[in-house]
């Protein structure tokens, strides 16, 4: 395995496993990070723990599936009692984050504002004074008129790069949308900012998720711990 963080990323998904209690709701994280919570929900579902999980991407829901976890959607559960995710950024302080390097942030923005608490896990190298330090702002749009779109978001400030796949062609949302992502560099007022992209007509959503996130469980070499706001 490659992925340097990938030990912490696991420490971390093994302890986020731990909140989730029988009977509850739960908002299923996609990404590398809560791949490792799922696969410890799949381990603690074998035990006898009965949730009900609703993933924020078809990547999540056919992991979640192989493990025998039962799914549900919002038709059935309207209510989620706790979202775990990952994200791309965590803010110090307020934990506004970004998210959507992996492309499914329409589903967990979604997810996540349907949720009665949502907590996110990450490796301590996520942790940034200011978003947009190190990551694009994600942005999905609809492929209409993308480009007149993407010269919108020019207009705010943003660098702005269409998302492509290893072979070159656009990147495809599970929503059949496209991903514009967005360097604005460190943003010192993220939730102006989200108001902003949100406003252009021709984004459906953006990566910025503000007020979203209650607790942060974060894992560094010394171990999991957790941060509130
Ligand atoms: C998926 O669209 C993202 O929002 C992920 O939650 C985020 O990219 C974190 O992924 P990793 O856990 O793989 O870093």
């Amino acid at each position: 395995n490659e992925d340097p963080a990938a030990g912490l990323k696991r420490d971390v998904g093994e302890a986020a496993a731990r909140l989730v209690e029988d009977g509850m709701v739960v908002g299923l994280g996609t990404g590398s990070t809560a791949n490792f919570l799922i696969d410890a929900l799949g381990r603690r579902w074998a035990e006898g723990l009965r949730f009900t999980g609703i993933p924020t991407s078809i990547r999540s829901e056919e992991r979640a599936r192989k493990l025998g976890i039962a799914l549900s959607d919002f038709g059935r559960h309207p209510e989620i009692d706790l979202t775990i995710d990952g994200a791309d950024e965590i803010e110090e302080g307020t934990l506004n984050l970004v998210k959507g390097l992996g492309g499914a942030l329409l589903r967990e923005k979604i997810v996540a504002a349907n949720s009665r608490r949502m907590v996110v896990i990450a490796d301590d190298s996520k942790l940034v004074r200011h978003l947009g330090s190190k990551a694009p702002v994600p942005v999905e749009v609809t492929p209409f008129g993308w480009e007149a779109t993407s010269h919108r978001l020019g207009a705010i400030g943003a660098r702005v790069q269409p998302r492509r796949d290893p072979k070159g062609d656009f990147f495809v949302t599970d929503g059949g949308n496209l991903i514009l992502d967005c360097v604005f560099g460190p943003m010192e007022d993220a939730p102006q900012r989200e108001r902003a992209i949100r406003d252009i007509v021709g984004v459906v959503e953006c990566g910025l998720f503000i007020g979203r996130a209650e607790i942060a469980l974060l894992a560094g070499p010394n171990g999991v711990h957790t941060v509130g706001r």
